[in-house]
């Protein structure tokens, strides 16, 4: 199987997973109201590329073939589950104020907000209920997942660098000053960065992978994570709506602080490069053939939406 056909497999055992592991419409009895459950699946189902559980299963498969990478499983739902939630939160209006996600009206307009606001949040309730339920005969493996997403969720982390986005927003427009090159690296370490390093560690983990080797595997993560963010940031400024499924050029028209702004153009697409050959670098020292790992490396750098 070539690569690109590796990771469209691997993509959807990621949505079989999802599909089978968030509640389902019509929910049975004692699931709640259909129409949270119509909005949870609403923003998972509108497709995304899948890149945080196509991680953590190509990283569990490098640990532990086959056998590790269906131990994953789970956990690469839990993880779509968290950036979903996320995202639905970001386009929020009180947020990024978005109409377009995944090509579709995003969760709230499709919806409402209160309606947005719930399904982000039952989505990461949905993660640890993942997690504790389908861990439970590996209680100490259970644990980690836990603490690593939950970590990578958390305020100091996700939450953590939307909040200081937001607080670096409205630069242009209200004449603050911008973020300094350490404040919106802080952003994308933290907003994206922390999704994808626990991606792969937590795939690391489900395999069964050293621990000497799950820390290469964060390193990589934040490296990829840096440069996924740096890429998004110029998609916004170069590429169409069309292509991106969501609204381009709003982050100048926020007055957001990017890598673009800061940094301008080429600079940023040369520090998405080397933050890319410094994912590699780590890849190559992973005990393993990590040749699909550096392909999706490669991919997240060269995409187009
Ligand atoms: C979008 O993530 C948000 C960022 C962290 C830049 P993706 O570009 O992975 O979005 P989907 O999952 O493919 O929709
Ligand atoms: C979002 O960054 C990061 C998270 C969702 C946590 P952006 O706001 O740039 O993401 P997009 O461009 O809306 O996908
Ligand atoms: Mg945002
Ligand atoms: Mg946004
Ligand atoms: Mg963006």
């Amino acid at each position: 199987m070539d690569f690109s056909n590796k990771l469209n497999a691997l993509a959807s055992r990621a949505e079989s997973a999802l599909d089978a592991l968030v509640p389902a419409l019509p929910p049975d009895a004692h699931a709640g109201p259909a129409r949270i459950h119509a909005a949870m699946r609403y923003s998972l189902q509108a497709g995304g590329k899948r890149l945080r559980p196509v991680l953590a299963l190509a990283a569990a498969e490098l640990a532990g073939g086959e056998a590790g990478l269906e131990a994953a499983l789970p956990a690469a739902a839990a993880l779509e589950c968290v950036h979903t939630y996320s995202l639905i939160h970001d386009d929020l209006p009180c947020m990024d104020d978005d109409d377009l996600r995944r090509g579709r009206p995003t969760c709230h307009r499709a919806f409402d907000e209160a309606t947005a606001l719930l399904a982000g949040d039952a989505l990461l309730d949905q993660a640890f209920l993942i997690l504790a339920g389908r861990y439970a005969d590996r209680p100490a493996l259970g644990l980690r997942l836990v603490r690593e997403l939950a970590d990578a969720a958390s305020g100091a982390r996700l939450v953590g660098g939307q909040m200081q986005d937001l607080l670096a927003e409205g630069a242009a427009p209200a004449g603050r000053p911008p973020a300094t090159a350490a404040e919106l690296e802080f952003i994308h370490l933290n907003k994206t960065a922390a999704m994808l390093e626990a991606s792969l560690v937590c795939g690391g983990l489900a395999g069964g992978l050293a621990d000497e080797a799950v820390e290469t595997l964060r390193r990589a993560g934040r490296h990829l994570g840096l440069a996924f963010q740096i890429v998004d940031d110029v998609l916004d400024a170069t590429a169409d709506t069309a292509a991106l499924g969501k609204t381009a050029g709003k982050d100048a028209r926020a007055g957001k602080t990017t890598y673009v702004s800061l940094h301008g153009l080429d600079a940023a697409r040369r520090l998405a490069a080397e933050q890319t050959d410094r994912a590699a670098a780590a890849l190559r020292s992973l005990p393993g053939d990590p040749a699909f790992l550096l392909f999706l490396a490669e991919r997240m750098l060269l995409r187009k939406n």
